[in-house]
């Protein structure tokens, strides 16, 4: 699909923020660890969520959206029903490996290697090592993972504080009545949220310092869930206002943001943060260069990386950027030069040289978030610019062209 972005005439506007597309994967699929009814709210109309949805169907799950409303009902899990096109299409169906091991007492079912953005290499082997701490036993080829066994509580040990992992071992742990420890854990707020979303239903999960402490629960109660907001698309607004005249932001807890805002301030730029509001004023005079070294939470978000590179396009001097989690996300440097931006890459440190006047062109969102980024430069030019695989990015922004066109960016596909 193909689409057409240009700056109509900028106008500072408030933007409301959806709900979170990376906390609303894992908490769908962990619905199926419930034995009464879920309520979920809050959660964002977008082509990642219905996809999820459209696969626990097919598995026989009794699961519904109807505006921003997910309903799951207790359901028997056919597992031969996998609907292996669509977890081909999604990194986060992942999560129904997790969530299923959760469920079961006695495991079985084959998986799929997931799909989703390809911004890098995703190998998925701190997912497979800790389901074999848990006793499960894994045979897996480059196609298909088969899962076999009873599983029981163990203390993992991350290499790294994988978002994924961490998920993963949280929904496959939490109805085991014996204590998991997960050392080394992610703590995103994206993980937290779905802590919060089993606690609700009787599990008994802590957090300290990087790690999680798990004593389950063998029957979870029916819940009704708010899913926090998307910091990412908040973050996406509040660079876009960064890069214009100014924005507003609602519906967002700004210390999930923390990072973005004290960096766009050590830039130079006014930011006033209150209970669930975040407003950007226009930009100073002069606004800084930076380096910026790119780690886990609580540190800058590695999604929103592609983003502040065209912000840095707009800043007089050379910035930094190391990205620390995903050492060779670099899929929007190619697609960035084409607007003229003066963008490389040596030894995977991305240098940005500013200030380069943006042309319009065409460029490709190779994924979610270089496409975030290309729409983010495309709206610094009065000409069209055309974005192809235009799929991409509303994989993860809800009602993207009516907030855009809010802000006077035009916007249609
Ligand atoms: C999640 C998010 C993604 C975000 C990323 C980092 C979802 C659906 N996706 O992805 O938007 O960019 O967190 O915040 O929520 N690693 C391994 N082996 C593994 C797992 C991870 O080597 O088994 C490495 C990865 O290659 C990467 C790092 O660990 O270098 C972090 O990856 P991880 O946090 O797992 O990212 P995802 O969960 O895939």
């Amino acid at each position: 699909m193909t689409g057409k972005v240009k700056l109509k005439k900028y106008q500072f506007n408030t933007v409301t923020i959806s709900g979170s597309k990376n906390s609303s994967l894992p908490i769908i699929a962990g619905c199926i660890l419930c034995d009464e009814q879920v309520i979920l709210n809050n959660v964002p109309d977008i082509s990642d969520v219905h996809l999820l949805i459209s696969i626990l169907k097919n598995m026989g799950i009794d699961i519904v959206f109807k505006n921003n409303n997910v309903i799951y009902k207790p359901s028997f899990v056919k597992q031969k029903y996998f609907n292996y096109n669509s977890i081909k299409k999604l990194r986060g169906s992942y999560y129904i490996m997790g969530a299923l091991i959760g469920k079961a007492n006695d495991i079985h079912f084959s998986f799929l290697y997931p799909g989703g953005c390809k911004f890098s290499t995703r190998p998925i082997n701190y997912h497979l090592q800790a389901f074999k701490n848990m006793g499960i036993k894994i045979k897996a080829n480059n196609k298909k993972i088969n899962f076999k066994g009873n599983k029981h509580a163990a203390t993992h040990n991350l290499p790294f504080p994988s978002v994924g992992a961490t998920i993963n071992i949280i929904l496959a742990s939490s109805k085991i009545e014996a204590t998991t420890y997960i050392n080394n854990a992610s703590i995103e707020p994206e993980v937290i949220d779905l802590c919060n979303f089993l606690i609700s239903m009787g599990a008994n999960i802590k957090i300290s310092n990087r790690t999680i402490t798990i004593n389950g629960k063998k029957e979870f109660k029916k819940t009704n869930y708010e899913i926090m907001e998307d910091r990412i698309e908040a973050g996406t607004f509040l660079i876009l206002g960064a890069l214009h005249d100014g924005i507003q932001i609602n519906n967002v807890n700004p210390k999930n943001l923390e990072p973005l805002i004290d960096l766009l301030k050590q830039i130079g730029f006014n930011i006033k943060s209150e209970y669930n509001t975040i407003t950007l004023y226009n930009k100073k005079e002069s606004l800084l260069p930076f380096n910026l070294e790119i780690n886990p939470f609580p540190s800058f978000p590695t999604d929103l990386g592609p983003l502040i590179c065209v912000l840095a396009s707009q800043i007089n001097g050379i910035s930094n950027i190391i990205d620390k989690v995903y050492k060779d996300r670099i899929s929007h440097i190619n697609e960035l030069q084409k607007f003229n931006i003066n963008i490389t890459n040596y030894d995977n440190i991305i240098s940005i040289k500013g200030i380069n006047k943006i042309n319009n062109c065409t460029a490709c969102a190779l994924d979610l978030r270089c496409g975030a980024a290309l729409i983010i430069a495309a709206s610094l030019s009065n000409e069209y610019s055309i974005i192809t695989n235009v799929e991409n990015i509303l994989r993860g922004y809800e009602k993207l062209s009516e907030k855009l066109n809010s802000l006077g960016i035009e916007f249609s596909y």
